[in-house]
């Protein structure tokens, strides 16, 4: 099997016909019985065309259901074969071509691209080894770091199940009670919560992933892609009029710079540590190097340049390409692995397994999807099976001489564990607040006072019934992380309140 089919849709034809190709007699008037009416139920044609126009939304997805997309190309500018062996990377120089889909996180099919909010940064790499989804957030770590709390999480996130509204309350009951979720909030209340549209914006993977070298030898990495644009960000003011006056404002920002030629670009980097290195950095800093909730700190492991990303085409058609795009962190190619991270653990069910209800069982077919190598497999039939398999045989044949142990595949070496099967509550257990205040102090005093104004409007608007223990709650995490940070907030409350 090679390439993706793609159906011969005659875009040039004059004829306008049905789906399976009757040309149709007449497109502006629907076929009467006499000339007031009422229809005739032969006119397949005006039923059709209704049938199928009923049948035109997907469900959007769960999360990131806002989002735009494009095409481009990822180009190797450093050598990173002593990490990994993915061929992607095996010469400097060599391209790949890409899809990227950006998004929010919260809000439906049609909300503001300048809410407040997380930025998903999803790329797609279509390499001869197979795709390599890099599914991440414009922000380093996320509010959680166990997936059993997700559903509940995004449902604070949307509307509320009564009032159909948005909710501060709910939302600040979880993060009150969530510790962890500490340092994520911070950066979204900061001038990084409202980007200036996509361009502006840089995209990590967040958690820990690994590579794996031809000698079978694994590093953990975290990837980074720096803004070649440079950050730009909105201030509160400017997000909120921009989410009425032009609530498209990412979208129109990536098509129309694409559109005249203005590339926009990121610098792919990647942190890289040996187990060795973080037992040592664990010991010394008391972090979780698998903990999404926490960064490596730059100091600590330097980002070392790998690649440049571009992206140079608009998409053809939205729902074709970027509506029914379907990324998953589960897809890694040969040189690349996963890591202990419980988030991403989860998160390697949850994306196929969302696609095979919002697009379809076969959505992997779509030209999207569909990798651009030659793939087989004995998965067969379902809905809206496209692949072109042919008589291709649809069973494996059972191998006599059975196999030998290969770690975890692709020459990755098995996983040392630690402890027992259990339930373990990190609350109380561990650090949670530390890298938030590096972060605050890592803010000039003007950033910071933005910071602490935007938390606080938000915090003024919990309901006045739950102000007080939500209030408490989440006053004390800030001063666990520090003092100034603590009374900005208070400060910029009382003001408020007053
Ligand atoms: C356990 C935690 C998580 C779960 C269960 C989860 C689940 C999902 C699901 C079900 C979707 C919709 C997929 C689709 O319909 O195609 C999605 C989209 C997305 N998620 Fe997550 N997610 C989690 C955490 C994260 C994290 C930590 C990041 C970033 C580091 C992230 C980034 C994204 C992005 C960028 C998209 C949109 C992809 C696209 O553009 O199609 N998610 N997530």
């Amino acid at each position: 099997m090679n390439l993706p089919f793609v159906p011969p849709v005659a875009t040039g034809s004059l004829t306008l016909t049905t789906a399976s190709g009757m040309p149709v007699a007449d497109d502006q008037n629907s076929l009467s019985a006499g000339v007031r009416g009422p229809l005739l139920l032969q006119d397949v044609h005006l039923i059709e065309k209704l049938q199928h126009f009923n049948r035109e939304r997907i469900p959007e997805r769960v999360v990131h259901a806002k989002g735009s997309g494009a095409h481009g190309s990822f180009t190797v500018t450093h050598d990173i074969t002593r990490f990994t062996k993915a061929r992607l990377f095996a010469a400097l120089g060599k391209r790949t071509a890409v899809f990227v889909r950006f998004s929010t996180v919260g809000g439906e099919r049609g909300s503001a691209d300048t809410e407040r909010d997380p930025r998903g940064f999803a790329v797609k790499f279509y390499t001869e080894e197979g795709n390599w989804d890099l599914v991440g957030n414009n922000t380093p770590v996320f509010f959680i770091k166990d997936p059993v709390k997700f559903p509940d999480f995004v449902h604070t996130q949307k509307r509320d199940p009564q009032t159909n509204l948005k909710s501060p309350t709910m939302m600040w009951d979880f993060w009150s009670r969530a510790p962890e979720s500490l340092h994520q909030v911070t950066m979204l209340f900061s001038d990084r919560g409202t980007p200036d549209g996509y361009r502006f914006m840089h995209g990590f993977g967040s958690h820990t992933f690994s590579l794996v070298n031809a000698a079978g030898e694994r590093v953990w990495v975290k990837w980074h892609l720096r803004s070649m644009q440079g950050i730009r960000n909105l201030d509160a003011a400017q997000a909120q009029r921009l989410a009425g006056a032009d609530p498209d404002h990412a979208q129109r920002d990536l098509v129309d710079a694409i559109a005249r030629g203005d590339f926009p670009r990121w610098e792919l980097s990647v942190q890289v540590a040996t187990d060795a290195e973080l037992a040592v950095w664990g010991q010394r800093t008391g972090w979780n190097p698998f903990d999404l909730t926490k960064v490596w700190p730059h100091a600590d492991f330097p980002r070392k340049p790998v690649g440049v990303l571009e992206l140079d085409r608009n998409v053809e058609n939205y729902h074709a390409e970027t509506e029914q795009a379907a990324f998953s962190p589960a897809n890694v190619v040969p040189g690349m692995g996963y890591s202990p991270d419980k988030m991403l653990q989860g998160r390697l069910f949850g994306y196929h397994d969302a696609q095979l209800y919002r697009v379809g069982t076969n959505h992997q077919h779509l030209p999207v999807n569909a990798p651009r190598c030659p793939f087989h497999n004995h998965q067969r039939d379902g809905q809206m099976a496209i692949a072109p398999v042919g008589a291709a045989p649809n069973y494996a044949a059972v191998r006599a001489e059975g196999t030998q142990p290969q770690g975890l595949g692709h020459g990755e070496p098995g996983l040392a564990l630690q402890g027992s099967a259990g339930r373990f509550d990190a609350r109380g257990h561990e650090d949670d607040t530390s890298q938030a205040g590096l972060l605050f102090r890592l803010m000039d005093a003007s950033a910071q006072r933005r910071l602490c104004d935007n938390m606080a409007a938000s915090l003024s608007q919990v309901s006045a019934a739950h102000s007080a223990e939500i209030r408490a709650r989440w006053m004390m995490l800030l001063y666990q992380a520090d003092k100034a940070y603590g009374d900005g907030v208070l400060q910029a409350l009382t003001r408020i309140d007053a």
